[in-house]
């Protein structure tokens, strides 16, 4: 374990958001993997944590504190400094729904039909200008002032909503110790030439000015390289895995992160699951396929569906014997991208539906909320996982299901989610829009003899708690030490 140290985590989504119910203000643990892998820092580090304030009630708490930061208590009751910005509510509607989301995402997961899409209008210059780079620069001021305090804490900044952001810090304090997460695809360099070229330089410039800046793969991470040397002119150094640039040298890493595999067993043991699991088992046919997902067009939702329907084309005599069940968590309604996904997911959930139901079975069962315990309830009981991602930067689901599986499932996973390049070796590799071969590989998993079955889960649990979140917490850490002491490039 990593000595304790000063850390500023800077990061668009806290580790706890607050609502007003029933006459009082009421703490809730912010939702996401990225926070709920990044919520243990505080129990090893001395954290200063930057955050938006996104609901409402955290902007009032935001103000209540002048912005500046105030003492909160974590689970196991140590405390850690949250600072929440009450960012300008028209410029962060730019910011997160316009850039963020709708084009950095996108274009990171190549959501687009580029036929079709996107348009860069003078809107989306304005929203870059007024948006992503304004809400970069409210952060980035946080984090000189909190720098200020306390010159010789590390800055961990994460993913695609900070990208500029770094660039500020590094300007205002040359000497600062800069380590910046990515938790999202990289894509090559020429897909980056989608975006104009001062907005993706701006983009690569930002990242360059940490010293540290991680990916979940080799995969990205060498996208990444080669973007940084066709857009900026970076000079890679493939042998110790880094670039030359502005007369500095940046570390780029690739480390997967993990889950905490004591909280999972915790978890399946708790009341809230062993509740979630009787009702799930009701109806439950005698074979269960599932997914997890955020309704996030890039969780392929819509074509996983269209693969469980060629499945049931070709196998009448699995009808009535066996489900899917998709877990879906609403996400970013306010784009409409998003709510259009939506929409589509029970477009065909119904279509295939209709054509197959019969007597009380429903061969797709669609369940659209937020209910961590029904997930982890699920994740126990099921025959097959399905994570059939278009591309995905880990895919947190296909660690967290295996560790609580009481019935030896098979997991079908892309070879384009970041957790294929670890547990390749033990699931069953789909291509994301082959849609014939997903389908075999359910019939696959199905009928998988009970021996291999349990080989293939027992390899995919022992990787996951033998490289936990624990360790992937020391790679950053021991990346940021080692960076510090090599001459600059
Ligand atoms: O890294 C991707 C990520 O930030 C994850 O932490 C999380 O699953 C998701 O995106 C959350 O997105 P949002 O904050 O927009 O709900």
């Amino acid at each position: 374990m990593a000595s304790r140290r000063n850390l500023i985590v800077v990061s668009n989504r806290g580790p706890v958001t607050f609502t007003w119910s029933g006459g009082e203000r009421v703490a809730r643990r912010g939702g996401g993997g990225l926070v709920t892998a990044l919520r243990s820092l505080v129990l090893h580090h001395d954290v200063t944590w930057i955050a938006s304030a996104m609901s409402d009630e955290d902007r009032v708490v935001a103000l209540d504190n002048n912005e500046e930061p105030f003492e909160e208590t974590a689970r196991d009751g140590s405390t850690y400094r949250l600072r929440l910005i009450a960012h300008d509510e028209q410029a962060y509607d730019w910011f997160y729904n316009v850039i963020a989301n709708p084009m950095l995402w996108f274009l990171q997961h190549h959501l687009w039909d580029l036929a079709a899409a996107p348009t860069i209008d003078h809107g989306i210059h304005h929203a870059w200008l007024e948006g992503y780079v304004s809400i970069n620069r409210a952060f980035a001021e946080a984090v000189i002032e909190e720098l200020e305090r306390d010159p010789h804490a590390s800055v961990f900044f994460h993913d695609y909503h900070l990208y500029v952001a770094p660039r500020i810090v590094r300007d205002a304090r040359p000497d600062a110790r800069l380590v910046h997460f990515v938790h999202i695809p990289w894509a090559a360099a020429d897909y980056w030439t989608v975006l104009p070229l001062e907005i993706r330089r701006a983009i690569h410039d930002g990242l360059l000015a940490n010293d540290v800046v991680g990916f979940h793969t080799r995969r990205w991470r060498r996208n990444f390289i080669r973007a940084a040397e066709d857009i900026v002119g970076a000079v890679p150094d493939w042998a110790h895995d880094s670039v030359g640039y502005d007369g500095r040298r940046i570390a780029v890493t690739a480390s997967p992160i993990s889950v905490d595999p004591a909280e999972f067993d915790e978890l399946a043991h708790s009341p809230a699951v062993i509740g979630a699991g009787r009702k799930l088992a009701h109806n439950r046919p005698e074979k269960r396929v599932l997914r997890v997902d955020r309704t996030d067009p890039s969780k392929n939702i819509v074509r996983g569906f269209r693969a469980f329907e060629l499945y049931l084309d070709a196998h009448p005599e699995m009808h009535r014997r066996v489900d899917l069940l998709a877990l879906l968590d609403p996400s970013r309604q306010e784009i409409p991208e998003y709510a259009e996904y939506v929409a589509a997911i029970q477009r065909e959930a119904r279509r295939v539906n209709d054509r197959f139901q019969q007597d009380g079975w429903i061969p797709i069962d669609v369940q659209i909320s937020d209910n961590f315990p029904r997930v982890v309830a699920a994740y126990k009981d099921f025959d097959v996982l399905f994570v059939n991602a278009i591309f995905d930067g880990l895919n947190l689901v296909a660690k967290e299901a295996p560790l609580v599986n009481q019935r030896d499932g098979v997991l079908i996973l892309s070879e384009n989610a970041g957790a294929h390049e670890e547990l390749g070796d033990w699931v069953l590799s789909v291509n994301p829009f082959d849609v014939a071969a997903q389908a075999d590989a359910i019939h696959r998993a199905i009928e998988m003899p009970a021996d291999e079955r349990r080989d293939r889960i027992e390899a995919v649990r022992g990787w996951v708690r033998e490289h936990d979140l624990a360790e992937w917490i020391d790679l950053q850490l021991q990346a940021l030490d080692a960076e510090s002491m090599v001459a600059p490039g």
